[in-house]
Order: structure tokens, then sequence, then C-alpha cells
């Protein structure tokens, strides 16, 4: 039997968290396939959600986890490894994305050696064999290492996805040239549900687009074709300070960090794994703190310096703060606004879903004086930024 094809929004950044359009699959537990009158099972809800989650790979350029998410949806289906692996999970709300924890789960057993046959298959593990249309050669070892791990699996299926996703460092430092530009001076960096805190070093990444280039050539991270549209006036950036925060901070130097950074990107996405690589050694080079606590913490220990920029960063993160954190930082970002001067100035950049659009846009506003830009728009993964 084919998994139901579900057609709504996906599950894009393979965060486990909301997305806009991704808040729930079709029906819900309990919940009736369009056009039929039957009540879907929770087993039919859940492949209905590998389904869902297929289209989104296939979207963003994934045909490995595409065709690997619809064999499994249907194995679920038929009693298969699939259903032991997720058994006491099918009335996980959508927005856990437990296809995207199941996948990281097989992505880590991989990385770790665990998974030889599957390897093969996997390109961030080195692997170069054709998966087949539809990943049909490579689904019968992931079957297998389903059926091999399934505690494992299980034991992935707790933690949220999370990712630290480098390229959206492009729009970062793009804003940071136009910051620099309206003033020249060094700059403190601060950055809310910063993850692993990787993007605390864009100012050191190397991106490029057509008739611009930005930072040294030489840098572990290289985003060609990082840029398009109206460049950004290109500064040289003297970052002072490198401070961030996030609720469940990952040490990217950590072994079991590193594990997890890597294991939630998807493994025929060179370029990703690339960019993730080379800002993980650039962490190890160039040192930042990361706290563990939420958001409007981080915002009300920045306070502003003089002599410098102070720069409140944060991407794809403000969908997850709950209504009390919101209006928190809110009232935490009218303080710093409020307290800035020529000498001891303020910068807030963003890059953040617009609910309700697929539009990603990378926003400043500068104090003193208030002056609100849309910079430009990017895509989930961050690059490339199209500049205005
Ligand atoms: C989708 S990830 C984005 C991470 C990073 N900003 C990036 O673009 O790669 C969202 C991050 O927000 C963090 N987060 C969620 N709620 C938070 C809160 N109230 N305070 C601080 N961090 C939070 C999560 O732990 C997660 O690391």
């Amino acid at each position: 039997m084919r998994a139901q094809q579900v057609t709504s929004g996906a599950n894009a950044g393979g965060t486990g968290g909301r997305s806009p359009g991704a808040s729930t699959a079709a029906g819900g537990p309990g919940g009736r396939p369009p056009g039929t009158g039957t009540a879907q099972t929770p087993t039919e809800r859940t492949a209905g959600l590998l389904v869902r989650q297929a289209e989104a790979c296939a979207a963003l350029a994934s045909p490995l986890y595409a065709g690997l998410l619809r064999h499994a949806a249907d194995d679920l289906l038929a009693g298969g490894p699939t259903a032991a692996v997720l058994e006491g999970h099918l009335s996980d709300p959508g927005r856990s994305a437990l296809a995207l924890r199941m996948l990281g789960g097989v992505h880590a057993l991989v990385l770790t050696g665990r998974a030889g046959e599957l390897a093969a298959f996997y390109p961030s593990a080195g692997g170069s064999a054709d998966a087949g249309p539809g990943a049909e050669l490579a689904w019968p070892a992931m079957r297998r290492a389903l059926a091999d791990q399934v505690e494992w699996v299980r034991a992935w299926l707790e933690r949220p996805p999370q990712t630290n996703e480098v390229g959206r460092g492009a729009a970062l430092v793009g804003a940071l040239c136009h910051i620099v530009a309206e003033a020249d001076l060094p700059v403190r960096l601060v950055e809310i549900g910063a993850s692993a805190g990787l993007n605390l070093r864009a100012d050191l990444f190397r991106i490029s687009g057509p008739g611009v280039a930005y930072g040294d050539e030489s840098s572990p991270v290289q985003m060609a074709g990082g840029w398009l549209g109206q460049a950004p006036p290109v500064r040289w950036i003297d970052v002072v300070a490198r401070t961030g925060g996030d609720l469940t901070p990952i040490d990217p130097l950590s072994a079991d960090g590193e594990l997890r950074l890597t294991a939630y990107v998807w493994p025929d996405q060179a370029e990703r794994l690339r960019r993730l690589r080379g800002a993980i050694e650039l962490a190890a080079r160039i040192p930042a703190e990361l706290r563990a606590e939420p958001a409007s913490a981080t915002v009300a220990r920045a306070g502003l310096e003089p002599g410098c920029w102070t720069v409140l960063w944060h991407s794809i993160m403000h969908q997850y703060l709950d209504a009390e954190q919101a209006v928190a930082v809110d009232a935490g970002v009218a303080a710093l606004a409020a307290a800035a001067t020529a000498k001891a100035r303020f910068a807030h950049v963003s890059l953040e879903f617009i609910k309700g659009t697929a539009d990603t846009p990378v926003e400043l506003v500068t104090w003193p004086g208030g002056a609100s830009r849309r910079l430009g728009t990017a895509p989930p993964h961050g690059i490339p930024v199209t500049w205005s």
C-alpha cells in the first residue's frame, strides 16, 4: 500500500520546531484524510508526515532523503522496521519533525561507522554508490540499518533536530557591511538562539557573487555565489566581542556536538556539509562565548559600549519564542535602542520567516535614529542572499 500523499506545507529547515505552514499534519491523530469519510489511523497519519517531509526534502534538493522517506512511509504502513523504530511516537505533534529525528539518528549511525552498507550511499561518509531512482537501491540498506539498530535510532527520536546553518551567516555579513558603512566602528556581535554559535564567526567567512567578494580567500568557509543582486558595500569588519545564547547550546568542538550538528545536515548536500565543517574549524581557532540561557537573558546582558556598534543578530529562531519570551526580547531591544548614542551605537539584524509567506527577509534597524531597512531575502538555508 502506498503511503497517503500529503501535499500541504513542508518542514523545510530540519530544525524540529514550527516552520511556516508545517505546524500540523493533514488530519492529525484521529483526523480524516482529505476527501474520505474514513478515520485515519495514527500509523497512516505518521506515514503521511513522512511523505510530507519527503516532499520538502525533494523541494530542498535532497533526492536521497526524499526517496528514503517515501520507502520508510510504505515500510511503516507494512509493519516493517520503520514501525518498530517509531512505535510509541505515532501521535507526536507534527512540529516535532519525527521524520528528521529518525533520519538524524540513521545519519549518526552512518557517521559513526555503524551502518557500513548504508554509508556507501551517503556522500557525507564518503559514499558514492548510486542510490537509484527514488533511492530504491539505498532503501534496503537503510531498512537493514533500522532493523539492526532500533534502540540507537529510537534514542535519537527523543532529541529535537538542531542545526546551525552556516549559510545564514552570508546575510549577517552583508548587514554588517551596511552597518560599518554607516559608521566605521568596531563591532560587538551578540546572537540569540545561536545554536552552536558558528555564525558568531561569520565575519571570517569568504562570500562572493557577481562583481563582489568579501573576506579572506583562504577561509575554511567558502560561499561562492552566496550573494546576488545589489552587492552590500564591502567593508573591513573589526569584531571585538562575540557572545551568544541558546536554550540548548551545542559545543561544536565536542565529539557529541559535532556529531549532532552533522547528523541533521542532509547527507547528499555536500556544500552544506562543507560549510559546516569549515565553520567548526573556524570555531576551533576563534573563541566565542556561548551561554545556556533564554533569548531575553542574552539581550538583557548585551549592553552597549562606547566606541562600538553592538549588533544583535538572530536567524530562524523567533518562531520558537513563546509569547513571554517574544515580549521580553522586544522590550530588551527597545531598551538598547533607547540607550543608543552616536558613540555607543546599536543595530538589530534578523533573518526570520514572515508568517504566512515563504519570505525570509534580511532586515536591519540602526540606532540612534531607528532607520529600518529590508536589505534582501534569502532561502531557508541562507544562500544565496539576494540583495535589493
Ligand atoms: C532553527 S534553530 C536556528 C539556529 C541558528 N540561529 C541558525 O540559524 O542556524 C533555532 C534555535 O533557537 C533556539 N531557541 C529556541 N527557543 C529559544 C529561546 N527561548 N531562547 C533561546 N534560544 C532558543 C533553539 O535551541 C535552536 O538552537
